[in-house]
């Protein structure tokens, strides 16, 4: 298993570029599955995840390959309807599989994510969904068994609002016979990105980024051929990244339309931007001003960007209040932060965070991917060296993390670590 090793105290000064973004391709990869053919997605970002949704496709029979930033997808003999335990439980967007394979083959067997490190994650609405559409499901042996001969248009309206469950809906929708109106869909920009690719590949939808999504149900799509949207999360944590160090980065291909939230927060804490000819420049000079935030559904601030937010908030000038609404367990981060000497207090949904001068490096334990982010930036900041194990969570949503941060002036360095028990 590899740590990161990060010598904290050095301002970040330099370029970062920011790559396709995960929790677009992701859905992207799975909506292949609704074609026939030769699928090409190109700026791909190389993550863990995204190996893995390749792997769960080549299960399902359809071939891909990756050539630098894109993968070919070939759809042609895709006869699989399985996605497996032993995938779905290292990655739970294997779930995304569920809708495009009902409406495809008419049949899918989807393992049950099950709870995660951030909270119990059921997949109610996307099922409660998938039945209103005309799919039998049934739960057996930790599997959802879903059968339809064609799926039928209908009316769903969302419990609550879910990114994954409102992606499968839309991608079902698709094939479906007639019209599907999904309302409380989530308005992210990663499911307008999946819309938008689906609409060149023929589909018909309209109102993706509203609360409602219609979809008129097409025979069949052609195969995709998209460019992934860049990553708002990956930016938005590159911003704190030069907030926290009171460096300045300059950050090409962020998304800034989509990161008004995040953006309003980090200007409000002291962060400075200013968009130039050669990217946006982020800075900071002094300690962060107390910010408090609520996560929220987009365009709310995003429950992904949260614990990098409590890293820089660790080093306010004040105290400042952080509420997590989306997740029950989000602030795995909070105990690791302690240990870099930050002074935060967490009574159920809500941490309050005192600032502290100064952080100091330690040995410290990543839990999730975003908590890991958290983990590096306030190492980045710490006086002295953190360790940070299990660094394989960042792997799955970071592109090059340690050489995008080495190449702005951070020293971070990857170490083998010996397993547990062994020496
Ligand atoms: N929920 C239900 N029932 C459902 C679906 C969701 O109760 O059927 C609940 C969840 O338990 C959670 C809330 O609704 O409390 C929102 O969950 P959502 O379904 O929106 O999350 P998701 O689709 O599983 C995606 C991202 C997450 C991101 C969330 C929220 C992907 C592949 N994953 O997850 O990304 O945190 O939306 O924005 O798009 C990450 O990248 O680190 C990550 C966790």
């Amino acid at each position: 298993m590899d740590k990161l090793v990060v010598t904290g105290g050095r301002p970040l000064v330099g370029r970062v570029r920011i790559s396709g973004a995960k929790n677009a391709a992701l859905p992207l990869m799975a909506a292949c599955l609704l074609t026939r053919g030769k699928n090409r997605l190109t700026n791909v970002p190389g993550l863990r995840d995204v190996r893995t949704m390749g792997r769960l496709l080549d299960t399902l029979g359809a071939k891909n390959h990756t050539r630098k930033d894109r993968i070919y997808i070939d759809t042609a003999e895709a006869r699989g309807e399985e996605a497996p335990y032993e995938l779905v439980k290292t990655m739970r967007a294997s779930v995304l599989a569920l809708g495009p394979l009902v409406a495809r083959r008419g049949r899918a067997r989807v393992s049950l994510p099950g709870g995660c490190a951030i909270g119990e994650r059921p997949i109610d609405q996307h099922l409660k969904g998938l039945e209103a559409m005309g799919t039998k499901i049934v739960l057996e042996e930790g599997y959802v068994v879903a059968e339809a001969k064609r799926l039928k248009g209908a009316e769903i309206s969302l419990d609550l609002v879910t990114v994954t469950g409102t992606e499968n809906l839309v991608m079902a929708a698709c094939l479906a016979k007639g019209t599907s109106v999904i309302k409380n869909a989530a308005r992210e920009p990663e499911v307008v990105d999946l819309c938008q690719a689906l609409i060149n590949a023929g589909a018909r939808i309209s109102g993706a980024g509203t609360a409602t999504i219609t979809v008129e149900g097409v025979d069949e799509l052609s195969p995709l051929d998209h460019r992934v949207m860049p990553d708002r999360i990956e930016a938005g944590t590159y911003m704190v990244a030069a907030g926290i160090t009171r460096g300045e980065l300059t950050i090409t291909e962020a998304p800034l339309e989509h990161l008004s939230a995040v953006v309003g927060k980090l200007k409000e804490a002291g962060v400075r931007f200013q968009q130039t000819p050669k990217g946006l420049v982020v800075s900071a000079r002094r300690a962060p001003k107390p910010v408090n935030l609520i996560t929220g559904p987009y365009p709310g601030f995003p429950t992904d960007l949260q614990a990098q937010l409590m890293a820089l908030m660790a080093l306010n000038n004040g105290s400042a209040v952080v509420q997590e609404t989306i997740f029950e367990n989000r602030f795995m981060h909070v105990p690791e932060l302690r240990r870099l000497g930050a002074d935060i207090e967490v009574t159920g949904s809500t941490a309050v965070v005192k600032g502290v001068r100064q952080l100091k490096g330690a040995k410290v334990m990543a839990t999730d991917l975003r908590a890991s982010a958290c983990l590096v930036l306030a190492a980045l900041a710490a006086e002295g060296d953190t360790h940070i194990s299990r660094v394989y969570h960042l792997d799955r949503g970071y592109e090059k993390i340690d050489q995008k941060l080495g190449a702005a002036g951070a020293k971070v360095r990857r170490a083998s670590e010996p397993a547990p028990g062994k020496k």
